[in-house]
Order: structure tokens, then C-alpha cells, then sequence
């Protein structure tokens, strides 16, 4: 049976991608701020609702240039349970992350551990949208006001998700997002920041090429952070079809839910309150101990079935061997967040999904919860 796998990029009809190359190669501007690049920024802002925008090469770039355009040094906290990205910014801006545990619902860095990871080194705090699901904006802001801190949203899962009908990218001091190959939104490789003002923005644009203000001036050492124009081309050409995909992603959330809801010992996140809307990233489940077997189990299993999910986010952040000395790494001040990554099993989820392949996803899943029952009676 043909494989599937947890995601697959969504790629537009090629021959619509054509004359955006021609332009191009009309313009003879394949970087640097080209046309391209423009008009994506623009459409970005129109289309997520948010004022200032910076294209960058990736997502990484992003959140490396928005640490250093606030100037956050010393301690930062964040959440063991996301991409390492998250955490490896701050390494390459000499900061060291401190880690406080998620919260067991929205599996996002939960506030409530945040006051007891601040030290008199404490600059901001890095949290984490993660699958798309809000943070606890206003419980994390009030934190950060009463103890001077900054606010950078790592957004990379969260393209065009709203709360209360606005976007979430607003929150904080920046927010920056992903365009990588595996987001709902893709540029091939691609990020952005998103700036509260024409300062900052300006700023950042300074620090993603190399620091140049003009031709003759360099006022910090910035890098080489540059979206391409033929990255930027395909943003625009994403853009004519990201409604269409994500309704699709919803509707599959939706056969998912109907098809996986009330299997014993599997939990699936909630769904977005009313007023919010969610872009339906990724579907984890979190394989609980009344489940038939372990996760670790289920995922072999459904492998052998053909149906690749991954688990993200484990091992945690803290696990790996740059981190795990750290005093906030120690398993036992996370209980939630390891509880979470030895359960959770993220299953396909992308637009070419067809209906037949969820019913043969989940399907997979409710036969392993009865395998197992009929083994072991
Ligand atoms: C939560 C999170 N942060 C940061 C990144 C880094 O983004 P990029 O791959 O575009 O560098 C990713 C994904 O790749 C991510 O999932």
C-alpha cells in the first residue's frame, strides 16, 4: 500500500508558477529586496492582518535577528517542548534558555511556571505557539510587564491563526513565523518577523543584511537573513491558494475528530474556542496509559501499516546533549512536558490528504486499540 507520510508540502499547478519566473527573468532582480519581495511583504500584511512585516531566508534566521534586534542577553526562558530551533537561536546569541514546564491542555509554555524561572539575569521570555494553538497571550504579558521583560512568540506553526478575530502575531514585542517546506504556508524555505513598528522593522531589515543602512554604512553586525525573490514569487503564488488549503486541513481535522473521538486512552487537543480561528497544522494525539499498547508501539505499528506520523516534539529540547546540563533541564521540574512527548503521536495532515486515506489513518489507530484488547483477553 502506498505510504504516507506525516506531511507533504502543498505545491501549486507548476505552470501557474511560470510567469512569476519570467518576471525574473524580466527584472533580473534575484534578490535584495526585488519586486517579488516586496509585494509579498504587502500581501502578507493584508492577508494576516498585522502592519509590519520582514521576510527572512528561514525561520531560524528570524528568531536569531529578533533576539539580537531587542538585545536580549543573559536568561531567557522557554519551552523544553517545541522544535529545537526555538532554543538554538538563543545559543547563538550567547543567551542561556531556561526551561519551564507546558501547560497539560494546550501543551504551550505555561505561565504559572514562568515567575519561578526569573533570576535577576532575566531578559525576555521565548514562547512557543505550538501546533498553532494560542499561548496564554494576556497571563504571559502581565508576567512580562510587572517584571520588565521582553516578549518574542515563536509563531512558526501559528500562519493566520486569530483570537477574538485578531491575529495572534500582534502579541508581544515581536512574533516571527516559518515558511519551511512542512508549514501550512510555504516559500519553499522561507520566515518572517513581525514588527509592532516602521522602527523596528527598519531595524531588522538592517540586521538580515549584514547591517547595511547604505552603501557605505554598517551599524551592526547583522546577517545574511535575505528572502530570494524566486522564494518570495512562490509566497505570492501560495497566497492565491491558501484559503482552499486550509479549508482542506479543516475538513480533515473534522473526519479525524469524528473517526478518533471516544477511543479509550487517546486525547485529542481541544478544539479552538468560538470567535478563534485555528489553521489546523498538525493533528497530534496524545496515546495515554488506557490506550491498548504505548506510543512507542502505535507508531511502529501504524509503520508497518504504511502510516508514517512523527513524534514532535520528543526527545524534548532539554534532552539533548547542549541542554540537558542545564538546572532547569532536570526531568523532574517537567513533568507535564515529558508525560506529553513519551504520548504524543502527530498523524498525517496536509491538503492532498484524500478522505480515503484519513478513514485508512484512523482506522489504523482504532484496530490497534482492539488488537491488542483481543490479545491480551
Ligand atoms: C516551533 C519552530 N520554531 C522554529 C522553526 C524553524 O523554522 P525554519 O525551519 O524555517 O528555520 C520551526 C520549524 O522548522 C519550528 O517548528
Amino acid at each position: 500500500m502506498k505510504p504516507i507520510f506525516v506531511t507533504q508540502p502543498y505545491l501549486p499547478p507548476l505552470e501557474e508558477f511560470v510567469p512569476y519566473l519570467e518576471q525574473i527573468w524580466q527584472s533580473k532582480t534575484l534578490t535584495n529586496r526585488g519586486p517579488m519581495h516586496q509585494r509579498l511583504e504587502t500581501q502578507l500584511c493584508e492577508h494576516l492582518g498585522v502592519e509590519h512585516i520582514s521576510l527572512f531566508a528561514n525561520g531560524t534566521l528570524a528568531l536569531v535577528t529578533a533576539l539580537q534586534a531587542l538585545r536580549i542577553t543573559g536568561e531567557v526562558i522557554t519551552t523544553p517542548y517545541s522544535f529545537v530551533a526555538t532554543a538554538h537561536s538563543l545559543l547563538w546569541n550567547g543567551i542561556t534558555p531556561v526551561f519551564a514546564d507546558i501547560d497539560p491542555l494546550t501543551l504551550n509554555l505555561d505561565p504559572r511556571n514562568i515567575e519561578d524561572a526569573i533570576t535577576p539575569q532575566t531578559t525576555a521570555i521565548v514562547p512557543v505557539h505550538c501546533y498553532g494553538t494560542p499561548c496564554d497571550i494576556d497571563g504571559i504579558q502581565r508576567i512580562a510587564d510587572n517584571y520588565n521583560l521582553k516578549v518574542i512568540y515563536d509563531a512558526a506553526h501559528a500562519f493566520g491563526v486569530k483570537r477574538d478575530g485578531q491575529s495572534i502575531l500582534k502579541a508581544g514585542d515581536l512574533s516571527i513565523l516559518s515558511f519551511h517546506a512542512t508549514k501550512v504556508f510555504n516559500t519553499f524555505e522561507g520566515g518572517a518577523i513581525i514588527s509592532p513598528d516602521a522602527k523596528t522593522k527598519q531595524r531588522i531589515d538592517h540586521l538580515k543584511n549584514f547591517g547595511f543602512v547604505d552603501e557605505v554604512t554598517v551599524v551592526a553586525p547583522g546577517i545574511n537573513g535575505k528572502m530570494s525573490e524566486v522564494n518570495a514569487a512562490f509566497g505570492l503564488l501560495q497566497l492565491q491558494h491558501i484559503d482552499r488549503a486550509l479549508a482542506r486541513r479543516a475538513e480533515i481535522d473534522a473526519m479525524y475528530r469524528a473517526r478518533l473521538d471516544g477511543v479509550a486512552g487517546i486525547r485529542l487537543l481541544q478544539q479552538p474556542l468560538p470567535g478563534n480561528t485555528s489553521n489546523h497544522s498538525y493533528f497530534p494525539i496524545l496515546v495515554g496509559p488506557n490506550f491498548s499498547m504505548t506510543r512507542d508501539e502505535l507508531y511502529h505499528l501504524m509503520k508497518e501499516q504504511g502510516v508514517h506520523g512523527r513524534r514532535y516534539f520528543y526527545p524534548l529540547i532539554s534532552e539533548f546533549p547542549m541542554y540537558r546540563h542545564l538546572p532547569s533541564a532536570q526531568p523532574g521540574l517537567m513533568p507535564v512536558a515529558h508525560e506529553v512527548s513519551r504520548q504524543v503521536l502527530c498523524l498525517p495532515m496536509y491538503p492532498a490528504l484524500t478522505d480515503e486515506e484519513v478513514n485508512r489513518i484512523a482506522d489504523t489507530v482504532r484496530y490497534a486499540a482492539t488488537v491488542q484488547r483481543q490479545a491480551a483477553a
